[in-house]
């Protein structure tokens, strides 16, 4: 019997190798070996790793091999490639910043890693997680395929057979691509830099044979429009990769003496039970508690915010009590480094300065950023706005394309369900509309609400400019399938001067909260002239002035903005030889880190609304 439960377990790895395995989340609450550090690496434009000299997929089966080993055979070997150390790269990091020869490199390069391993004592299974890769990454481990991801932001793990591991010199290769295609989400047109390469953490995480892979913790919504219950209730599940039928899986949160345990019935087992009266999370008051979740022979902890949100009617209800976002849009990426921005340090960077701005909410786009942020944020109270780069003109016709975004919807969602500040999925930014769009985006929709309906879900919907009257509606028909309808306005900078706001107001058909999800003006820092100029930072503080008080004349269901953008970031198609040289500039802090004279006009109004709307 046992040798046909290791057999079946060996057949079971070997095949499994190839498919990505289902994310295993709270990834930092786990035993692991870290990756990170210099990988060797080769350049590799021409793809001459991944073809033969007729364009044909090498095949490992003919003895040619992709550049997954360098070790020559023996001296009559030919090799045309090969890894050493004075071909080194950073991970976690992007290519673009390490030298100045990737700034605009867009290929494949392959990285390697050699590493050391010493297995457990117990029966352990073996996992590479990476937690992000742009744009698509193929790994091998010791001349074996381990798997393929796409998707740049988005974390993804292999599971390794541990057959395939040895004590000394494990051959890491990840062939990384982030050549742009019309095909793939984002598409062609972006207006951010193509950062590539191995951007997030790498582990070889170490998980018993049974264990905990994923759960949802969270508060069940109460009937619309209630605040959560005086006791409030527990809805969720877990999930165990190889479930053992017959165990039982305990729930603690220590803080409120709270102990749960439910019978294993199958890899994925339901919770549901009351907790005593607690501190609810929000924005004031970001409390966290010690969750811990085990088994007989495993745990993770993590910790999570109690709190409900929804849209209801005109108003957003946090914890049954309607809330105004003062927020801000972020790219992930530290300006004065000119590299994307990953890890804790980077995170308080940016959220940093997004408190000082006075906000209690940021729209992380446009893509999902570093875990770190999430978790910051939940830490810090500040409301999160998560969203997938279904940017512009994605081929929305294709189903293929469609797969793409929700593989990635699903990996977002996944990885930060038990964060407390996320509030809002976002499913897109500025598609343009058409049926066969709106098609797309409401079944993105929909999935985000198959995954998580305790979030809002929104997307940057397109606005009908009237050219004759003075009231723009906001009557996208994706604006019937969203939670919170959400635009993008450009008034006085995109459309005429910023005196425009004087005489525009703005409506929707819908009878749903409304929100800015982008309005903004460029300036270089330090360039100072008449507020008429533009690229001026007085042009931009006319800008902020204008529009704050045309935002005094919202309609009843405005609730909050998050101007574009916090920093001026890097863009090729901002090229304004004096003014831009390839940085859009409408940061309220320049690329040093300087505030711009329209900060402060940002912030008098956000400190304002601060004092109205905080009951
Ligand atoms: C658009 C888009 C942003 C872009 C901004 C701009 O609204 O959503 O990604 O950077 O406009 O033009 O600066």
């Amino acid at each position: 019997m046992k040798k046909l439960i290791l057999l079946l377990f060996i057949v079971t790895s070997l095949t499994r190798v190839y498919a990505q395995d289902s994310l295993i989340t709270n990834i930092g609450s786990r035993k692991a070996l870290s990756l990170n550090g210099s990988w060797q690496y080769i350049v590799d434009p021409y793809e001459t790793g991944f073809y033969d000299y007729r364009y044909h997929e090498l095949n490992e089966k003919n003895g040619d091999a992709y550049w997954n080993t360098d070790v020559p055979a023996n001296k009559t070997d030919k090799k045309e490639h090969g890894y050493i150390a004075k071909y080194t790269l950073q991970v976690p990091g992007d290519w673009n910043h390490q030298k100045p020869e990737f700034v605009y490199y867009e290929g494949t390069v392959w990285y390697k890693k050699s590493f050391d391993f010493h297995p457990a004592e117990s029966a352990t299974r073996y996992f590479l997680y990476f937690g992000a890769v742009n744009y698509r990454a193929d790994v091998y481990l010791n001349g074996k395929k381990m798997g393929m991801h796409k998707g740049g932001f988005t974390p993804f793990n292999f599971e390794v057979p541990v057959s395939l591991l040895k004590a000394t010199g494990n051959f890491l290769v990840v062939k990384v691509d982030n050549k742009r295609y019309a095909d793939e989400v984002p598409t062609l047109n972006t207006d951010w830099w193509n950062y590539g390469g191995i951007t997030r953490d790498v582990k070889l995480v170490e998980v018993p044979q049974s264990f905990i892979q994923d759960y949802v913790i969270q508060l069940k919504k109460p009937l619309p429009g209630k605040a959560p219950a005086a006791m409030p209730e527990v809805t969720g599940w877990i999930r165990l990769n190889q479930a053992q039928s017959g165990g039982n899986i305990t729930i603690t949160i220590p803080e409120l003496k709270l102990k749960k345990q439910v019978a294993v019935i199958g890899a994925i087992t339901p919770v549901s039970f009351k907790l005593p009266k607690l501190q609810l999370w929000s924005p004031e008051h970001p409390k966290l508690y010690q969750v811990i979740v085990a088994t007989s022979n495993d745990r993770v902890e993590d910790k999570i915010g109690f709190r409900t949100v929804e849209a209801y009617g005109k108003q957003v209800l946090l914890n049954g009590k309607p809330i105004f976002m003062r927020g801000i849009s972020i790219h992930g990426e530290i300006p004065q480094e000119v590299r994307r921005a990953v890890g804790p340090e980077d995170a308080k960077q940016l959220l940093g300065q997004a408190r000082e701005l006075g906000c209690n909410m940021v729209r992380l786009a446009h893509y999902p950023h570093d875990e770190a942020m999430t978790r910051l944020a939940d830490s810090l109270g500040i409301l999160v706005w998560s969203e997938i780069p279904v940017y512009w003109t994605i081929n929305f016709g294709s189903q293929e394309v469609l797969n793409k975004a929700k593989a990635q919807l699903k990996e977002m969602i996944t990885r930060d369900h038990n964060r407390a500040s996320i509030i809002i999925w976002s499913v897109g930014n500025e598609t343009p509309v058409s049926q066969t769009r709106t098609d797309f985006m409401h079944s993105l929709i929909t999935e985000a609400k198959r995954l998580d309906s305790t979030r809002m879900i929104s997307a940057a919907l397109e606005v009908n400019y009237s050219a004759l009257k003075d009231i723009n509606e906001v009557n996208d028909p994706l604006g019937q399938f969203v939670d919170l309808v959400a635009f993008n306005e450009y008034l006085g900078w995109y459309g005429g001067l910023p005196d425009k706001c004087r005489t525009t107001n703005w409506s929707t058909p819908y009878n749903k909260p409304l929100f800015i999800s982008e309005t903004g003006a460029g300036a270089k820092g330090g360039f100072h002239a008449d507020s008429l100029t533009r690229f001026s930072e007085e042009f931009q503080e006319w800008y902020y002035k204008e529009q704050i008080a045309m935002l005094k004349r919202m309609p009843v269901n405005f609730v909050g903005l998050s101007p574009w953008v916090l920093n001026d970031f890097r863009s090729p198609k901002r090229n304004n030889p004096i003014y831009q040289e390839g940085w859009n500039r409408k940061g309220l802090y320049d690329d040093k880190g300087n505030k711009k004279k329209a900060f402060y006009i940002m912030q008098a109004y956000y400190n304002e609304m601060k004092k109205k709307t905080i009951k």
